[in-house]
């Protein structure tokens, strides 16, 4: 199902990349031609291409026209599938934290839904709103709802999930602005044509602002599906604002682009992105911790709290059901196996406490303080 969901993935950021590319990147024709408003000329693989676009549309359609939108939606079926497959049907050990919400399962499933359902319906009701012609209140009111959405599910549910979520949320509304908006609004620019009348040029210009959107949201989505490689960013005490200062980074990102492929300069666009990735990064280095604690464990004592709070899962013969294998290919069979892992172990059950997940086996705030002090003092074997 990921695999599925990649390659959908892929397909559709990567004709939406290119479209995008295209539509800032025509140019007058040369030979100016009746109902053309741009052209352009591409080299790719041994051919030569050239695209026209029509100011508003063709006079005659031709008999195959291409759409695009299967990637959209098979994106989204397989992204669906691998939530309900990960994080709901393995929601005590992905969706809740019992140390960020004591909730049931039954209802950190419920916020999940519900927080996608809400996206999409807050987001439309928003761009068709009288407040969307005005365009920085817009632009303040979508990411005043990014942010709100990444503060409140970062107190509901598993800082993981908590991400994944975030990024569902764009990537639903992502897929709806395909499926309500800009499909349909295309269908009825072909009917128009067929029947030889005039299309309606404000439905098609608020379809070019969803896929616009669509175009902002692109470089968060990726992150934010990426993110569970990163314990750093949401394993962060801070992590709503990590979330916050990559989208803008994101975002603008794809406005630096934007405005590059239209050959308009923004000079202030990239030495921000610059210092925004500069000031994550220091934000993000892990503190030391561990070194406070006035206390020192032997290596004994390490392979006790491992024993009790890792193993049942980080084992070649896992007791947790829901492992057949060691996850991530990680082991702590043996006192070598605990010594070479060290710097990781400290990563995840120190610094970022995303280890063990859900905090299943309830290690204590003492436990992980004792790892951190021992890994900070050369992980010793005594
Ligand atoms: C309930 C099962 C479970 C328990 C208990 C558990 N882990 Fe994990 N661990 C996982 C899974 C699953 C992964 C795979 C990555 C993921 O899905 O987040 C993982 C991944 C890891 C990784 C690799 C992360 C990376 O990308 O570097 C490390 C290191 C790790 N765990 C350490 C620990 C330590 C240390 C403990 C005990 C304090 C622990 N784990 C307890 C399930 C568990």
């Amino acid at each position: 199902m990921r695999w599925v969901h990649l390659i959908a993935g892929i397909s559709w950021i990567g004709t939406s990349f290119y479209f995008n590319w295209l539509n800032h990147s025509f140019r007058d024709p040369v030979k100016p031609k009746v109902g053309v408003g741009g052209e352009l000329w591409s080299v790719h693989g041994g051919g030569f291409y050239r695209v026209e676009r029509f100011v508003v549309a063709p006079d005659e359609l031709p008999e195959v026209l291409h759409w695009f939108k299967w990637e959209a939606y098979l994106t989204w079926l397989s992204g669906a599938s691998l939530l309900v497959l990960v994080y709901y049907m393995g929601a005590e050990l992905y969706l809740v934290d019992p140390a960020v919400a004591d909730i049931s399962t039954f209802a950190a499933i419920a916020v999940g839904v519900s927080a996608l359902v809400l996206a999409w319906f807050m987001y439309d009701g928003l761009c068709r709103s009288p407040l969307a012609k005005f365009k920085p209140v817009l632009v303040i009111g979508l990411l005043s709802l990014l942010a709100a959405s990444a503060y409140v599910l970062g107190e509901v549910l598993g800082a993981r999930a908590a991400y994944i979520h975030v990024g569902s949320m764009l990537g639903t509304i992502m897929t709806a602005n395909v499926l309500w908006v800009i499909i349909p609004s295309q269908q009825r620019l072909v009917a128009a044509i067929k029947r030889g009348g005039e299309p309606d040029v404000a439905e098609g210009r608020h379809a070019a602002m969803r896929s616009l959107h669509n175009n902002y949201m692109t470089l968060p989505v990726l992150f934010l599906m990426i993110s569970i490689h990163y314990p750093v960013t949401y394993g962060h005490e801070y992590n709503w604002v990590i979330l916050i200062l990559l989208s803008l980074i994101g975002i603008g990102t794809r406005h630096f682009f934007n405005l590059r492929n239209a050959g308009k300069k923004a000079p202030w666009i990239a030495p921000s992105i610059i210092a925004g990735l500069v000031g994550l990064a220091v934000l993000t280095i892990p503190r030391k911790a561990g070194i406070d604690s006035g206390q020192q464990a032997s290596f004994s004592d390490i392979i006790a709290i491992v024993n009790q709070r890792c193993l049942s899962c980080h084992s070649l013969t896992p007791t947790n059901d829901a492992f057949a294998a060691p996850p991530a290919g990680i082991d702590f069979d043996t006192v070598d196996r605990i010594r070479d892992f060290a710097g990781r172990i400290r990563a995840v059950a120190v610094d970022t406490e995303t280890m063990p997940p859900g905090n299943i086996t309830g290690i204590t705030l003492e436990e992980r303080r004792l790892i951190g002090d021992w890994v900070n003092r050369g992980s010793p074997i005594d």
